[in-house]
């Protein structure tokens, strides 16, 4: 995926998880985010959903590229967007977006970007350095990995910093029965068993 060398990579169980993972790690000062999520209105569920719990924004896309990119710009014109969530191939038409440009327009206006590569990344090579995408995300079981498997790859700083993504022992420093302390590191960080756990092989074939 051509990440750079301090890029965070959390093992998610899919496309969805990653990107609701992210949407608890949107910066906040005094309980407050410090922007919107800015979204189109292409996006899979899964790219919808999980920023609908937090402010945000979307643009309903235009007939063409440059007419959605236009649009796209006039919001992030009006400022206060920290995030522009988009899909780097479509679910429904297969319409590959040009996720360079839209990683420069965001970034132009202060914002970073997430990229919902589900369905790009079994099909075309990715290099997130090189096209300076903040955050990715994509399924493994797409990829022809085992199902369950997915990956949020991206800057750290937001990462580290966010609320645990599962609440259990793993990411809490002082488990107590009223108050327990925390959180001590990246929301990632395991909460139970490990989703890797390989199942017991199977027996095969009754006799
Ligand atoms: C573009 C896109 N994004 C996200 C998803 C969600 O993927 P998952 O169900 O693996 O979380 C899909 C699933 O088909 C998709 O096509």
């Amino acid at each position: 995926m051509g990440g750079r060398p301090d890029d965070a990579v959390i093992f998610t169980r899919n496309t969805t998880d990653s990107l609701n993972l992210l949407a608890g790690c949107l910066p906040v000062v005094d309980g407050v985010h410090t922007g919107d999520v800015l979204y189109l209105d292409i996006e899979h569920h899964a790219n919808l959903l999980p920023w609908q719990g937090v402010p945000h924004r979307s643009v309903i896309a235009a007939p063409t590229l440059a007419g959605t990119l236009d649009l796209l710009r006039g919001e992030l014109a009006h400022g206060g967007v920290s995030l522009l969530a988009v899909t780097g191939a479509s679910n429904v038409t297969g319409e590959v977006l040009p996720i360079r440009a839209l990683a420069a327009l965001a970034h132009e206006y202060g914002a970073r970007i997430v990229v919902d590569a589900a369905q790009l990344a079994p099909h075309r090579r990715i290099d997130i350095a090189a096209d300076d995408v903040d955050y990715l995300a994509f399924s493994g079981h797409k990829l022809y990995a085992p199902f369950g498997a997915g990956v949020l790859v991206g800057r750290p700083d937001w990462l580290d910093a966010g609320t645990p993504h599962l609440a259990a022992a793993g990411p809490c420093r002082t488990p107590g029965s009223t108050r327990s302390a925390g959180p001590p590191g990246p929301p990632g960080t395991k909460a139970a068993r490990p989703m890797s756990s390989a199942p017991p092989p199977w027996p095969g074939p009754p006799r």
